[in-house]
């Protein structure tokens, strides 16, 4: 399934990822994919809200500690930035794999595209593309 998305402002893109909270109820691995500053961190604060595991500013980028994670009522959400990883040896600490094992783990990873052993795991891929200085285009692609 693909459904595409126009976002006109940082706070459409919010509540966009609240409506796509539902369509990723049964996913457990998610790539959000896009340029630095495309919007990736903006539409998870949408989507942990959605699943009512956050506030919207209480999402904030886990660039430095790499996962951030938030407890929603039927999922816990875990906010993943793979930006500074090089090598895929330095994944291994993060326990992805026992992560994904949960069934009420929902991971939303920034930057997964640069691991094959994420890309091969990936049940959901939500692509931004900067159309405009606030414009962005939104696709969602599904198994
Ligand atoms: N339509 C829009 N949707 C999302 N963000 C927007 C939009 N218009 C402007 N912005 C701005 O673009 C920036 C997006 O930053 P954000 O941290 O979400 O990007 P990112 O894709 O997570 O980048 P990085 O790869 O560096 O983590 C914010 O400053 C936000 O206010
Ligand atoms: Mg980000």
């Amino acid at each position: 399934m693909t459904r595409d998305y126009t976002s006109h402002s940082a706070t459409e893109t919010i509540e966009l990822g609240r409506q796509l909270a539902p369509l990723l109820e049964g996913k457990h691995l998610v790539l959000l994919r896009g340029d630095l500053g495309a919007g990736k961190t903006t539409l998870v604060k949408g989507i942990a809200e959605g699943f009512h595991a956050a506030e919207a500013d209480e999402v904030t980028s886990p660039t430095f500690t790499l996962i951030h994670e938030y407890h929603g009522p039927e999922k816990d959400i875990y906010h993943i930035d793979l930006y500074r990883l090089d090598k895929p040896g330095e994944l291994d600490s993060l326990g992805l794999e026992d992560l994904m094992l949960e069934e009420r783990n929902v991971l939303l990873i920034e930057w997964g595209e640069k691991f094959p052993r994420i890309l091969q795991h990936k049940d959901a891929e939500i692509i931004i593309l900067r159309s405009g200085h606030d414009e962005r285009k939104v696709r969602l692609t599904t198994a």
